[in-house]
């Protein structure tokens, strides 16, 4: 998607090193970072340099490939890859990526490697596009169906950033969006403030302002007065880890979203591609919650009047914060789930249907 008029993906592999926007910049500098190590790497995703489920994946193939530039040996690779893995504990897709690029590379040549290892990184990008575009299309369906009822301005409530930020290009609860506006149906988005790290109000509503797309920030409490008051048609989320039975983890606040959505008839909508499903744990209270450094509760980032950038601290000194970063949302508060295969009940039966 685009950044000042300019075509742009998240993250891409260019003379052996790892170029990713740097996400903490945003949304008053853009920065294009090197990722030379694998060190490099894992601490671009446990700083959030990039973030969001898709992305850190991508991240972590590529810091593979990283690796194997830095040391070509298979006790490294091994340790690199458990590193990656336990960078960000929360979003499954990191694991997902990681063991995908360790079973293809097992048994790999070390003459082979590098160039294996690269062509399943770019792969795995591939593969996320691709998915991210029939997440839209799918998801431009609902959209459309809104649209032809109401025949005025479709508004849509989404929570942190599930945009092409997130991701490598087009996003997941924003592809529908894009597509949306791209076939001309009007559209505004309400994005949640995401608070404390204000992921929907310094990456989503920037990505949307870059793409020509409406969009207001509200605070987060304020979902439920504006369902309340017929302001808001229908909500879509993305996700860190779907279980089986369609239960959703996603960015903390998710949760009360989705029952101030139930309560007020308001169509609430996840989208996800499918490597953000964990076919393995069962019971929601199993999925490992990361919580963050009370750091990024008590201190802000901003701009003055000078255009420097400047970090605040914004409690009082002596208070104690807790930074919990994700929530659940029961599969019974999901109206559906949108996938590049296609929309489903958020229930096992839904699930499966899809992905026999
Ligand atoms: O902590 P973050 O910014 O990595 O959290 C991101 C989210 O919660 C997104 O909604 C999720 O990863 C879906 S991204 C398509």
């Amino acid at each position: 998607m685009k950044i000042e008029g300019k075509e742009y993906r998240t993250i891409w592999f260019e003379n052996n090193v790892v170029k990713i926007i740097d996400q903490t910049k945003l949304p008053h500098q853009f920065v294009i970072k090197d990722l030379k190590t694998v060190r490099d790497a894992t601490n671009a995703i446990k700083l959030m340099e990039v973030r969001g489920a898709p992305l850190i994946g991508a991240t972590a193939a590529y810091g593979l490939v990283l690796a194997i530039l830095e040391n070509n040996d298979q006790s490294f690779l091994n340790k690199s890859a458990e590193n990656l893995i336990s960078s960000r504990p929360t979003a499954i897709n990191l694991k997902w990526a990681v063991d995908r690029m360790m079973s293809k590379l097992s048994g790999v040549n070390s003459d082979k490697i590098l160039e294996i290892a690269q062509s399943e990184a770019n792969e795995i990008c591939e593969e996320d596009i691709k998915f991210c575009e029939n997440i839209g299309l799918n998801g431009l369906k609902i959209i459309e169906e809104i649209y032809n009822k109401k025949k005025d301005t479709v508004n849509i409530l989404t929570h942190c950033n599930a945009g092409w930020l997130a991701t490598i290009n087009w996003g997941t609860a924003t592809s529908p969006i894009y597509h949306a506006h791209k076939k001309g149906i009007p559209v505004h988005v309400w994005a949640d403030e995401t608070r404390p790290r204000n992921q929907g109000a310094n990456l989503t509503s920037y990505e949307l302002n870059e793409e020509g797309i409406k969009n207001t920030i509200i605070a987060d409490n304020t979902g439920g007065i504006l369902m309340q008051r017929g302001e808001v048609d229908m909500c879509i989320v993305g996700t860190d880890r779907t279980l089986a039975n369609g239960d959703v983890c996603n960015k903390v606040g998710t949760y009360l979203k989705a029952l101030a959505a139930y309560d007020n008839n308001v169509p609430f909508y996840v989208a996800l591609p499918s490597s953000t499903i964990d076919w393995n744990i069962k019971n929601f209270k199993d999925i490992p919650i990361e919580e963050r450094n009370s750091n990024e509760l008590s201190f802000m980032d901003g701009i003055d009047k000078d255009g420097n950038v400047k970090k605040i601290q914004i409690y009082p000194k002596k208070s104690k914060a807790m930074n919990i970063a994700f929530d659940i949302t029961p599969a019974k508060y999901v109206t559906s789930i949108i996938t590049e295969r296609g929309i489903c009940e958020a229930s096992q039966d839904g699930l499966k249907k899809l992905f026999k």
